[in-house]
């Protein structure tokens, strides 16, 4: 579905992507591993050509390349993106933040709408009225996850969801991205959480200062200490 080939990107002139592989099949979560400022977010970036270019290689979706399409474009062709920064419209209510027209796909089969987004994540119903500002974190994050589900993406792309997150919050994030993995969503999702990775990754991919330096199942990258090690943040590994 997704495949990234020997992508170099910049930002201006310096480079941050220095060759990233990385594939996701229909149907799979991928679980994209790495230090702080290693490119994950990049990555993400180059996917949806959003303020970083790609220089060399190829992003394609469903075969197709998506290098040098408007983002609106690239959600269009069913590709959401769920930033590391949420995004959310502080001053608007929960629903007016859901109600806001997006460039969305045009889905054949399941088609998110407010009432479903409500029932993945039925705080946010509760709290339709409330301004999304007073949120809390977790909250937000649904919030976000939510208005990208209204695009109706066939693979959505979540930047760190647990990032500043309670372990309890966290637990209900992983509830509900096996919940989307069951109604067929693919998923790259850049994650520190080992808990996150043994649950829900099909694959895992690591990158290591803007290069691609593992490929596996979940088993073989835990089963990989060395590379455990080297890649995971320690105290989260043990957390
Ligand atoms: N907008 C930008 N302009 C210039 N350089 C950037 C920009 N965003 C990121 N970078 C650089 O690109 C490299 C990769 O950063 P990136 O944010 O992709 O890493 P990351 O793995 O997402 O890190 P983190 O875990 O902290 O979110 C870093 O050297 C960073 O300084
Ligand atoms: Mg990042």
């Amino acid at each position: 579905m997704l495949a990234i080939e020997n992508v170099r990107a910049a930002y201006g002139p310096s480079e941050a992507l220095h060759g990233v592989d990385l594939s996701v099949a229909e149907g799979e979560v991928v679980c994209l591993v790495g230090r702080n400022g290693v490119g994950k977010t990049s990555t993400m970036r180059a996917i949806v050509q959003e303020q970083i270019r790609v220089t060399q290689g190829d992003v394609r979706f469903d075969g197709h390349s998506l290098l040098g399409l408007p983002s609106h474009e690239v959600v269009h062709r069913g590709v959401g993106y769920v930033p590391e920064d949420r995004r959310v419209f502080a001053s608007l209510t929960v629903e007016e933040n859901l109600r806001v027209p997006l460039p969305s796909r045009a889905a054949k089969s399941r088609r998110w709408t407010v009432d479903s987004v409500y029932a993945l994540f039925p705080q946010l119903g509760e709290y339709r009225h409330r301004m999304a500002g007073v949120l809390s974190g977790g909250e937000q994050q649904m919030l976000s996850i939510a208005r990208s589900l209204l695009t109706n993406p066939r693979l959505l792309l979540l930047d760190e969801p647990h990032e500043g997150l309670a372990p309890k919050v966290v637990l209900e994030i992983i509830e509900a991205i096996k919940a989307l993995k069951k109604e067929g969503v693919s998923m790259l999702i850049s994650e520190q959480s080992v808990r996150t990775i043994q649950e829900c990754a099909d694959r895992v991919f690591v990158i290591d200062r803007g290069r691609t330096v593992f490929a596996g199942t979940p088993a073989e990258f835990a089963g990989d200490p060395e590379i455990t090690r080297k890649y995971l943040m320690v105290a989260e590994y043990h957390a």
